[in-house]
């Protein structure tokens, strides 16, 4: 599977930081027909790792996406270490996938850029952390680029592709192709901006429903029943912009003059969603957040969100069929 000769340098992939999004970003490449090395600060979290690739695997054959045999192959492509030396010895290409944060980060890029051969190509999945103050701890920022895989990385299709001030173009490009060859979407991200395009826009969203809570326009749950109950259906197929074609950009225009002032446009997180973290209500993990959690409910809004994105990644291998 892994094809054309840009894709041909790199063969081996290392996924340092292997949780909940570096064991998916691994399986992906495993079924793209790499080899990987999955590395983590211990043996435990890396069997974990392996566990969740095990599970994500037969969900995959048993809905179809790939055969018995793909999966069990891809299975075989995975290895663990948990000595990074060793297992940065003979790699092409890392992805970064620990915490987030910039210290952090930076050491292990740092690492990275001791321990691994000059040619290999370094990546960090940060959410949105800037390329260009995670690039110099490289000590090859000409090899180092952000992708931004999106949760859960073995369903959702895209993944930003940031440009640092000194990322080589033909970092960009063979980072592209290797994305293509795993059936992702890459979309590369030009400037150094923080949150890149898909957390702006995500969070440019979360301000608003926050100041309608805030203001006592509608409750948290009504928020969340209007995004998902309307523009949250069509934005699958047509995105904002494309909405705006299709309505009429002269219509989107006339209503943007009269809305655009009386957006909120809060610089620090509104007073209620400061109480509410206060109050130690941080969401699933104890039980309360803007909603009550009783037992079950997460996990159960976590399958119906995996049997859909399934159910997409269904619709667009048979378009890829049909082609
Ligand atoms: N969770 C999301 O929705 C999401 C989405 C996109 C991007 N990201 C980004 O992906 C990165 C990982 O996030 P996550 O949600 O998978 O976090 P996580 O806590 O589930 O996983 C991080 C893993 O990194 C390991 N780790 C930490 N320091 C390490 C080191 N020095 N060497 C090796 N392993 C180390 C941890 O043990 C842990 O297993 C973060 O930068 C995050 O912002 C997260």
């Amino acid at each position: 599977m892994v094809v054309n000769s840009i894709q041909k340098s790199i063969q081996k992939v290392l996924v340092v930081g292997s949780g909940l999004m570096g064991h998916g970003i691994g399986q992906t490449f495993a079924l793209g027909g790499y080899q990987v090395t999955l590395n983590d600060l211990d043996e435990e979290r890396l069997q974990r790792a392996l566990d969740g690739i095990r599970r994500n695997l037969s969900l995959f054959s048993e809905e179809g996406l790939v055969t018995p045999g793909d999966a069990e192959a891809a299975l075989g492509r995975i290895k663990l270490d948990v000595d990074l030396p060793r297992a940065a010895r003979e790699v092409d290409l890392v992805v970064e996938a620990t915490f987030e944060d910039l210290e952090g980060k930076r050491g292990v890029l740092r690492r990275l850029g001791e321990l691994c051969p000059p040619r290999t190509l370094l990546a960090s999945n940060t959410s949105g952390l800037s390329v260009n103050a995670m690039a110099p701890a490289t000590g090859r920022a000409d090899r180092f680029v952000v992708a931004h895989f999106w949760n859960p990385p073995h369903l959702i299709p895209l993944v930003e592709v940031v440009r640092g001030d000194n990322t080589a173009e033909s970092t960009i490009q063979t980072m592209v192709a290797v994305l293509r060859s795993i059936g992702k979407v890459p979309v590369v991200v030009q400037k150094d901006v923080l949150g890149f395009v898909g957390n702006r826009l995500q969070y440019a969203l979360f301000r608003e429903a926050l100041a309608l809570v805030q203001n006592g326009v509608c409750t948290a749950e009504d928020v969340d029943t209007v995004v998902k109950m309307s523009f949250g259906r069509r934005l699958t197929t047509a995105g904002p912009l494309e909405t705006a074609d299709i309505n009429g950009t002269d219509l989107f225009y006339s209503i943007s003059q009269y809305l655009f002032p009386d957006l909120d446009a809060s610089r620090v997180p509104h007073p209620f969603f400061k109480q509410l973290i206060e109050k130690g209500y941080v969401g699933v993990k104890v039980g309360k957040g803007f909603r009550d959690w009783p037992g079950g409910l997460a996990d159960e809004i976590r399958q119906r969100r995996d049997r859909e994105l399934i159910r997409w990644l269904k619709v667009d291998q048979e378009s890829t069929r049909n082609e």
